[in-house]
């Protein structure tokens, strides 16, 4: 699958606190513990955004044409993704395991004015049942979790897609552990857009798909993350 890339300009490369938000590690492949709820809440402590304010690049760019409607943002985070949705008036539904994440992205909302416009909702991922054909945009925004546990989320998010609905999913892609930068470092929690097409089954029709670049600023100069990308539609 080919590779899509954009020329490094400044306003093209991620400026966060973290590149991920997995803890770096020296050792490409190597087996490190999945981060569980209390992991995350920990993670999510501090009073700083441990990522950024900004809104990910790749659902700005790939929901701008979109007619704004209820929205579900599953794995919300601190909330940036979910606020930037609420702010070009989509009603949202925030999802995430953490407390800790989700009254950061409370904290978001508040000071951008969109509270009312977000239901935040504490919850796994892994149990959490969603109505069939209820949102007009369904986002996962880099849940990196094992495949098996992956997949059935996928399903379930993919029928969660209202008719003429839109599916929307950005991952750290497999391609990342050997030639991209940042973690996870684990090849069971990377992914691939074949892999996410194949459990969409027929539910949703695929209009883009693929590998993008994200140009990340680090300490060390200017690294190139590599996603990837799945967007499509329930006819
Ligand atoms: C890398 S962060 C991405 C946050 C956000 N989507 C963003 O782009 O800023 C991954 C998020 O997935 C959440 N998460 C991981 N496993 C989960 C699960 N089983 N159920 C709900 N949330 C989960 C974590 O709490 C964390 O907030």
């Amino acid at each position: 699958m080919q590779i899509t890339s954009q020329p490094i300009t400044a306003a093209n490369v991620e400026l966060t606190n973290s590149s991920t938000g997995h803890t770096p590690s020296t050792v490409r492949g190597a087996a490190s513990r999945v981060m569980g709820r209390e992991d995350w809440n920990k993670r999510y402590a501090s009073e700083e955004l441990i990522w950024t304010a900004n809104a990910n690049r790749f659902l700005m760019a790939e929901t701008a044409d979109l007619s704004p409607g209820s929205a579900l943002d599953l794995a919300t985070g601190e909330g940036r993704n979910a606020v930037w949705l609420a702010e070009q008036g989509w009603s949202v539904r925030a999802v995430d395991f953490s407390d800790v994440a989700i009254e950061k992205a409370k904290r978001l909302a508040t000071a951008r004015n969109v509270i009312d416009q977000i239901d935040f909702c504490e919850a796994d991922l892994r149990s959490y049942e969603l109505e069939f054909h209820r949102f007009d945009l369904v986002a996962l925004i880099y849940l990196q979790i094992p495949l098996a546990e992956l997949l059935p989320i996928l399903m379930r998010a993919a029928r969660a897609v209202a008719p003429g609905g839109t599916f929307l999913l950005v991952g750290h892609d497999t391609e990342n552990l050997m030639n991209g930068y940042g973690d996870p470092q684990r090849a069971d929690m990377l992914y691939t857009a074949e892999q996410v097409i194949a459990a969409l089954g027929d539910e949703i029709v695929i209009e883009k798909t693929g590998r993008v670049e994200r140009p990340v600023q680090t300490p060390d100069g200017i690294k190139v993350a590599i996603d990837c990308l799945v967007r499509g539609k329930r006819p």
